[in-house]
């Protein structure tokens, strides 16, 4: 079953994924980053916040063990399977033009010869050593990626799959943020693997990431376990790739892998309590008192909703709803006043705020770093 899924990873498939930033763009944003998941341009542009991360997610450019792994597995078979092929194809080849009918040799069927041992031989043990070579080198790879017993310097990250987001929990740390998984970087000195525990909290969810590991179905009541370890720093670009709902083609999410120092002052960041900035009281007390507190957590306030992501330093995250805006001033606006227009069905309502409320909310929100 796993190889199934991690062959299937590797048949060409790949991520795209591009947050809109601007207004002008805003309108067209839903449609346009469909469209291009449609037609499968292959290539992604990484969200940096300078604009200057550009990448590939694409399963053909592993930069991670188990993705190394799947991607070792796939040329194997490709190379075994091209083999065939040519030898397939050179011997009909052969064949053909070799024993053709002359022009003066008589028509009809040629003589019928029937039973040759060896020829039969051959091709009944032929291809049943090359199964069972494929079968031994897969169930290798699927050993050599199963998630075992984590090293004490692993991270530990619960993955919470909702409709149509992803929660992150980091179980030695205290924090919680949603869709932006911060991960410290390998070196060849210090391993620093990421062991994921995953959960769902409604429907079937999957969590890949192509350049780092194969395909993990989240399940409700189940707990699924995956790793990775990304060698190369940088934005990875990732996608919910089981079928869960409307917005499952957004349900987008992104790792960034950064040194170890970068790491460690992004937990300290995570781990404060929400700044409280007087400036801005009108935009918090508006928040809990309307819906918003039952379903959003932000830490230092009496808000502890579970329902939707932690806004505890929502700031600090690059986008917005999953991954298909970037998360700025503008995009927060149109996100409070409704929700609904940038993510059809996602299970945030439009809250029907005046444009009074929505600006003193956003002002609120955005001092959330
Ligand atoms: Cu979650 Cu598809």
């Amino acid at each position: 079953m796993l190889s199934g899924v991690c062959l299937c990873a590797l048949a060409g498939e790949f991520v795209f994924a591009e947050p809109s930033g601007t207004s002008s763009e805003a309108a067209s944003a839903v449609a346009h980053t469909e469209a291009n998941a449609t037609l499968a341009v292959p290539g992604t542009r990484l969200p940096g916040q300078d604009g200057s991360q550009e990448g590939w997610a694409i399963t053909l450019s592993p930069l991670s063990p188990p993705a190394q792994t799947i991607s070792d597995l796939f040329y194997l078979i490709l190379g075994i399977m091209v083999c065939i092929f040519l030898v397939v194809g050179t011997t009909m080849a052969v064949l053909i033009f070799r024993f053709r009918a002359g022009r003066n040799e008589p028509g009809g069927e040629p003589p019928q010869i029937y039973g040759s041992k060896p020829i039969e031989l051959a091709w009944t043990v032929g291809p049943a050593i090359i199964v069972f070579v494929l079968f031994l080198v897969t169930a290798r790879s699927i050993f050599d990626i199963r998630a075992t017993t984590p090293p004490k310097e692993a991270i530990h990250v619960r993955v919470v799959g909702h409709q149509w987001w992803w929660e992150f929990q980091y179980l030695d740390h205290n924090v919680t943020t949603a869709n932006e998984l911060h991960v410290p970087l390998s070196t060849d000195g210090t391993p620093r693997p990421v062991y994921l525990d995953l959960e769902s909290a409604d429907v079937i969810h999957s969590f890949w990431v192509p350049q780092l590991a194969g395909k993990t179905d989240l399940f409700p009541g189940r707990v699924n376990h995956m790793w990775f370890q990304p060698n190369r720093a940088g934005w990875f670009i990732g996608q919910c790739a089981e079928y869960c709902g409307t917005q499952h083609a957004h349900m987008w999410l992104r790792v960034k892998s950064e040194s170890e120092d970068e790491f460690q002052k992004w937990v300290a960041q995570q781990q404060k309590p929400a700044v409280l900035n007087s400036a801005v009281s009108a935009g918090r007390d508006l928040f809990l008192s309307n819906a918003c507190a039952n379903c959003h957590t932000i830490r230092g306030t009496h808000a502890k909703g579970i329902f939707g992501p932690d806004l505890t330093h929502l700031m600090s995250r690059e986008t917005i709803a999953s991954g298909i805006r970037l998360n700025n001033k503008e995009n927060l606006t149109q996100w409070v006043q409704d929700p609904q227009a940038i993510k059809d069905g996602c299970r945030m309502p439009d809250m029907q705020l005046t444009e009074d409320s929505t600006q003193k909310i956003v002002a609120y929100l955005l001092t959330l770093h």
